[in-house]
């Protein structure tokens, strides 16, 4: 968390940032909701307040949403559904980064109802996702379920919205001259 450069993510409130970085939002069974455009730095944020988290000794689990349910069908369909779901349901943190990259059926929806309602006041998650929170109904086909989901994480989450441009476009950005002859 101390090498978080604020100067490079536009959106980051620093004061959020030192109140997370104390874990007392875990504590408090409280979640945190990163949004922004793709590159902008929500997964390494979300990753990073993962990271402070298994130092001070939380039980930490990072997923992205498609796979999580991925592993829950697959766990369904070998008979160990309620074993993924008693570890996932222990652990202080997860992190389901990626939200409504895929629209979720009603099966996913489910099943992530589910994982939620164990979580719901007894255990921190963090959520990422490239649409702003009031479109992640739409990316959902049952929307009563959607409401259940929903009702479970978003009133008690911290939110972070960063803005700017894709960080993979200036990490990429290596200078090449324009004629080889140049650099000799
Ligand atoms: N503060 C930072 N300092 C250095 N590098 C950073 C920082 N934030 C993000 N990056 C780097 O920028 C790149 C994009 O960040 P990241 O993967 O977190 O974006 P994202 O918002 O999750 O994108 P996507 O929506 O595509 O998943 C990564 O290579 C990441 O390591
Ligand atoms: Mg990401």
């Amino acid at each position: 968390m101390q090498d978080i450069d604020y100067r490079m993510h536009r959106g980051l409130d620093r004061r959020l940032m030192l109140y997370l970085a104390g874990c007392d939002w875990i504590r408090q069974k409280q979640n945190v909701i990163i949004t922004s455009p793709t590159g902008v730095g929500k997964s390494y944020i979300a990753c990073a307040l993962a990271h402070t988290a298994c130092l001070k000794g939380f039980k930490v689990r990072y997923f992205r949403l498609q796979r999580m349910l991925e592993d829950v069908a697959l766990a369904r369909a070998e008979g160990r559904l309620l074993k993924l779901l008693r570890t996932l349901s222990r652990l202080s943190v997860l992190v389901v980064d990626d939200w409504g990259l895929k629209k979720l059926t009603s099966a996913q929806q489910d099943d992530l109802l589910e994982i939620l309602d164990d979580r719901h006041q007894v255990s921190s998650t963090i959520a990422t996702s490239q649409l702003p929170v009031e479109r992640w109904h739409q990316a959902m086909e049952h929307p009563t379920l959607a409401d259940a989901i929903l009702d479970r994480l978003v009133h008690n989450a911290h939110r972070i919205q960063l803005t700017g441009d894709s960080m993979r476009k200036q990490i990429a950005n290596v200078n090449v001259p324009e004629n080889p002859e140049d650099s000799s």
